[in-house]
């Protein structure tokens, strides 16, 4: 299978890599393009993939292109591509906010698209994916797309209706969350911990929380009655979290982020 990627920023490289190493296809049979050379060159250094000469020579030489621009760029690409797409292509883009319809509209008729929103730390294989396909693409497509991009974390399958969902839980996601391992932090320094050992502890406990919910049988409801006691130093922490508003900011964040996605895409 020959796979292309259009640019190799940092989304792109990482996905790049994560596909080369895992077995999907070889590291010679992937093409890639991207007008810093600097990019290209570490790479194809790092990864073993090749070098197109340009976005249509990509088109040219592959079947299924990861479209890993920066979204404003993305019609651009497309138009360039175009004459070289065929039946047997698969696009799968990673723009952000760039909906399937106007890709649809700059594309051949019946080409087969799939969009997907990963997340940053799909740099480090740990991102979390959601995709969703367009109107032409087939089951086989998805399942493709789905194994391309767990090369670097999980995925779920979605409608495109339900992306604005996955970007503001999991697209907008981690920022929320270092802000509150930041907020942990902070709140424990001036509790009498130095903020180097506070960072550490909270990084910790946000990862070993996490592992909990994910390798337990246990909902993050039943967890949380596991560690709350009658009268104890959780339930005290919890009440004041739930009297500041915690659950309803969380619910607000998310609400926000997606909202904005919304408004994105409309514009666009
Ligand atoms: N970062 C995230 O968390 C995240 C999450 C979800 C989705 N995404 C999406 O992922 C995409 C890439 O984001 P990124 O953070 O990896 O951006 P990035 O680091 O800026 O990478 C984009 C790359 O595309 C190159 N490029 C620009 N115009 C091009 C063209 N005409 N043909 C080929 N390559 C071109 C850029 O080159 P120059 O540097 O020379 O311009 C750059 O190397 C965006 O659409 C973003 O919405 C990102």
């Amino acid at each position: 299978m020959k796979i292309g990627l259009i640019g190799c920023g940092r989304m792109g490289s990482a996905l790049i890599g994560g596909i080369a190493k895992s077995g999907i296809t070889t590291a010679q049979d992937i093409v890639i393009f991207d007008p810093n050379s600097d990019s290209v060159t570490k790479t194809t250094r790092d990864c073993g993939v090749n070098a197109a000469h340009n976005n249509l020579d990509v088109a040219a030489r592959t079947q299924t292109i990861l479209l890993a621009v920066k979204p404003q760029y993305i019609s651009q690409v497309l138009e360039e591509i175009a004459p070289a797409i065929t039946k047997d292509h698969l696009l799968i883009s990673i723009a952000a906010g760039v909906t399937i319809k106007k890709m649809e509209q700059t594309c051949p008729s019946q080409t087969r698209i799939i969009r997907a929103m990963p997340n940053t730390p799909a740099l480090i294989s740990l991102g979390a994916t959601g995709i969703a396909p367009g109107s032409h693409a087939t089951r086989q497509d998805l399942e493709l797309a789905r194994e391309l991009l767990q090369s670097v974390g999980i995925v779920t399958l979605t409608q495109e209706s339900q992306l604005d969902a996955v970007t503001g839980l999991s697209g907008s996601g981690p920022a929320y969350v270092y802000t509150f391992i930041e907020s942990l932090a902070l709140q424990a320094e001036k509790e009498g911990l130095p903020l180097d050992e506070a960072l550490k502890l909270a990084t910790q406990t946000v990862i070993g929380a996490a592992h909990m919910v994910e390798q337990t049988d246990m909902t993050p409801r039943e967890l949380v009655e596991q560690v709350t006691s009658p009268g104890g130093t959780t339930l005290a922490g919890l009440a004041a979290l739930s009297e500041h508003g915690f659950e309803k900011s969380i619910a607000a964040g998310v609400h926000a982020a997606a909202e904005r996605s919304r408004e994105i895409a409309a514009e666009s």
